[in-house]
């Protein structure tokens, strides 16, 4: 190869590596570290309105999004199923930060009724912040036929649960905050529903369901005032991932809901969380390096071992 050739050759791979280092490197380090970390959130929840409503906030993440919020001052509704739970943390909170917290007991799972209870016993209410949390997975790593014949309604359930509850909620909330010119929604979504995630292929898709949706809401809403996020954490340490004890890659509910609101105005679609966000990364680089194919067996592999774990655990216990 002649001299000019390889000083053209360099050039074009330094020019190659130089713009996908501007356009996807720097943006990736703002967004996960330099945003969050050193400039921190601009956005200020306590002026969006008086009130914030969280779904699924008796435990896990929806809690402590309820916790958070409080603390900055702002009155809570929380939703969920038992009424039971629900006025226990509306106490714990309450008693706590000084704030006032109602509560709504339904079932995500159920129909269009669910929605005329929520209007009614928010109506007049000045809802600034709206947190779609409510959501609900397998009990284990399943292939979809199985699934479906264990249980039928299942399927309709986690539909319900993880995908209309966002979009109904957020069709109740968001006509009062465009009114008003401000509000924050923040939908939980799932790094299972940003990489591959076979035998919870119903979970993963209705996460991928609120990436896109909240993503394309936020296009249509945001000369409005509105700001929609969508938050994509990795494991958890809640009842959900049944993690019982937090460690780096699975936080406890407090440590994330910091961190993924401390991304709030910096990124709309976040892992949330630095250690979940290298997650992503490292999957989507060996995406990118080795192929999709292979990307997908390495987790097919590891979900695999993790049902065989859960159906082993369950055998023992009939
Ligand atoms: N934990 C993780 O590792 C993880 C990872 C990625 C994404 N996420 C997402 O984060 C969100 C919260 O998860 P989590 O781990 O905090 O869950 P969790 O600990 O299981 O808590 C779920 C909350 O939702 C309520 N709930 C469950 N089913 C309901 C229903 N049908 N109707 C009304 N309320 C219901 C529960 O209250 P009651 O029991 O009182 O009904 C509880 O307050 C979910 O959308 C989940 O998909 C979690």
């Amino acid at each position: 190869m002649d001299s000019e050739l390889l000083n053209i050759l360099s050039v074009i791979s330094i020019s190659v590596v130089g713009f996908q280092v501007v356009r996807k490197v720097l943006p990736w380090i703002y967004a996960n570290v330099v945003g969050p970390k050193v400039f921190g959130s601009s956005v200020n929840l306590a002026k969006m309105g008086e009130w914030a409503v969280v779904t699924g906030s008796t435990d896990g993440i929806g809690k402590a999004y309820a916790k958070e919020l409080a603390r900055r001052g702002l009155k809570l509704v929380l939703i969920s199923r038992s009424l039971e739970k629900l006025n226990a943390v509306a106490k714990e909170i309450g008693d706590k930060y000084g704030v006032e917290v109602r509560v709504i007991d339904v079932d995500f799972t159920g129909g269009a009724e669910i929605y005329d209870k929520i209007q009614e016993k928010t109506a007049g209410l000045d809802i600034g912040v709206l947190v779609n949390n409510v959501g609900i997975s397998y009990s284990h790593p399943e292939y979809f036929l199985d699934c479906y014949k264990a249980d039928p309604q299942f399927l309709r359930n986690i539909v319900a649960a993880n995908i209309h509850s966002v979009t109904h909620m957020s069709a109740l909330f968001l006509p009062g905050m465009i009114a008003k010119r401000k509000g924050v929604i923040i939908n939980l979504s799932s790094t299972a529903g940003v990489i591959p995630n076979p035998l919870l292929s119903v979970y993963s898709s209705t996460k991928a369901f609120v990436n896109k949706f909240s993503d394309d809401l936020q296009t249509e809403y945001k000369e409005h005032g509105i700001l929609i996020q969508s938050v994509q954490p990795g494991f958890v340490a809640t009842n959900m991932s049944k993690i019982r004890k937090a460690s780096v890659f699975a936080p406890s509910p407090e440590t994330y809901v910091r961190s993924a609101l401390s991304t709030l105005g910096i990124a709309t679609q976040t892992a949330g969380y630095l250690p979940h966000a290298l997650l992503q990364l490292i999957i989507h680089f060996t995406e990118a390096v080795f192929g999709d194919q292979f990307a997908r067996n390495l987790v097919l592999k590891n979900i695999l071992g993790t049902r065989k774990r859960a159906l082993r655990r369950l055998a023992k216990e009939q």
